[in-house]
């Protein structure tokens, strides 16, 4: 049995960062991971896996539609699939050996299997009990299927399936226009799949700025991502290896099928909490089986705290990052904080999406006064030389303060371009004090700068 300061469960970005963090703060630290390498979904099949395969289709994508233009003449590349997929493991192997030399460095110890808390204060693993003053419990999310659908990760794939499916199927059905869904549905279009996204909602990405959301399903469309709207999907029967799946429009109540060799369910995840014990520690939960927190992390267990995707907020890596750095905060005695306000989103399809902060439709029902400038990426020299220029920047920003609101952003590298959004917001900045920012010319941070000109006297380049 060993004893330590803090006891992080769950070595996903939460967990890892919440270690390393206690670590540097001077707290003996172990982290309890059951998988077989660290790093949690988000580097075994979830955010970076997804990047190896946009990225290499999207190389692909170019190669088949812009090099001939650029006077690069050739035969297009033929796809290598186990090459390909070689190539995502290799990525993910880095990264998380990665993460276990961080581990080492930091002196932060791994504790290989899954995690019980028989009592506040102790921590079981296998036949192992460990003391622990703190125990940030960081277990992260599963998928969360539909009534109806049975994911078996062959004909009816989870994400993780999605990502190592043995050949590229001739039809594609993905259940719900999220962002795993689009991210992953482009990846089989680029490959050359046919793919239908079925949606509940009536426009694509819900939460998401509509314009932003209209634009990006017409780009979508135009790559050949077909779209059906407004459907809720009541079943999906496998026979062999083909699949059906059956939908209701929610206008007209009729009820549609379609056939696919694949059907990617991609319709939300939630909380993973099993084998934690946490209903015998009488850990309060919400109603969607999040654990419940106060503002530093705490839950009603003294000792016990909770961050990521078992908690409430988005989930996203990035956000279970910063609880979990801010957890180890508060137990080291500084002061943890999260900005709630400014946690950016992206989408790493072609074009990118990046937003962060309040949407025109939020401020809206806010009876918030506000203005918006706007920028075309056609207007932007590098976007064009770039066969870049799609979309656009969108910034929005308080009526009578001018200070930033929110930032919408679609087109290229959206997902770096919005945190110079970020940090004008985490600094409380105004439309005007980016606007007066020098960027340099050419590149598509320009794009920013000419919204927020926008808000003010207007862009020069529209
Ligand atoms: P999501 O919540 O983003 O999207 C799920 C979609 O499914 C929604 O549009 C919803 O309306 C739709 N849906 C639900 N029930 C349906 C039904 N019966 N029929 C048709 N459509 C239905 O969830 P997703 O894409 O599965 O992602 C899970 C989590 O992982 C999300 O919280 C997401 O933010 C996160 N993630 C983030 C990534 C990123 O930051 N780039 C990448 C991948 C995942």
């Amino acid at each position: 049995m060993a004893s330590y300061d803090v006891i992080v469960i769950g070595s996903g970005p939460g967990g890892y960062v919440s270690a390393i963090r206690a670590a540097q703060l001077g707290l003996k630290t172990a982290c309890v991971e059951g998988r077989e390498t660290l790093g949690g979904t988000c580097l075994n099949v979830g955010c970076i896996p997804s990047k190896a395969l946009l990225h290499a289709t999207h190389q692909l994508h170019e190669a088949e539609h812009n090099f001939a233009k650029m006077g690069l003449k050739g035969k297009s590349p033929s796809v290598d699939w186990k090459q390909m997929q070689a190539y995502k493991d290799d990525v993910i192997g880095q990264n998380t050996k990665g993460i276990e030399f961080l581990f080492k460095k930091n002196k932060v110890d791994w504790i290989k299997g899954w995690a019980t808390i028989p009592e506040a204060g102790k921590v079981k693993v296998g036949d192992e009990v460990h003391e622990a003053k703190n125990i940030i419990i960081a277990s992260g999310s599963e998928v969360a299927t539909l009534p109806g659908v049975e994911i078996d990760e062959e004909i009816v794939v989870s994400s993780t399936g999605a990502l190592s499916l043995p050949k590229t199927p001739k039809k594609m059905v993905v259940i719900g226009a999220g962002v795993i869904g689009l991210e992953l549905g482009s990846v089989y279009k680029r490959l050359g799949a046919e793919v239908t996204v079925v949606e509940y909602m009536d426009a694509i990405t819900p939460g998401q700025d509509a314009e932003v959301a209209r634009t990006f399903q017409k780009l979508l469309q135009k790559q050949g991502l077909e779209f059906v709207l407004g459907a809720a999907v009541q079943g999906v029967e496998t026979s062999k290896s083909k699949a059906k799946v059956t939908y209701k429009l929610k206008k007209d109540d009729s009820e549609h099928t379609l056939d696919a060799d694949v059907v990617l369910v991609a319709t939300g995840r939630k909380p993973f909490t099993d084998g934690l014990g946490l209903a015998d520690l009488g850990v309060e939960m919400t109603e969607r089986g999040q654990i419940k927190t106060n503002a530093q992390w705490q839950t009603n267990v003294p000792g016990i705290y909770a961050i990521g995707d078992v908690i409430t907020g988005p989930m996203l890596a990035h956000k279970a990052e910063d609880e979990g750095m801010a957890a180890a905060e508060v137990i080291a005695g500084k002061h943890g904080h999260v900005n709630y306000g400014v946690i950016p989103g992206v989408i790493y399809t072609h074009p990118e999406v990046g937003s962060v902060g309040a949407t025109e439709e939020q401020l809206k029902s806010e009876g918030r006064a506000y203005k918006v400038g706007k920028f075309s990426f056609m207007g932007n020299g590098r976007a064009k030389a770039n066969f870049a220029a799609d979309g656009f920047v969108k910034i929005i920003a308080d009526k009578e303060t001018d200070r930033i609101l929110g930032a919408h952003i679609i087109g290229p590298m959206a997902g770096d371009l919005i945190h110079e959004v970020c940090v004008a917001m985490e600094f409380g900045a105004s439309s005007e004090d980016l606007a007066l920012t020098c960027h340099a010319h050419p590149t598509y941070s320009e794009a920013v700068r000419e919204a927020a000109l926008a808000c003010g006297d207007g862009a020069i380049h529209a």
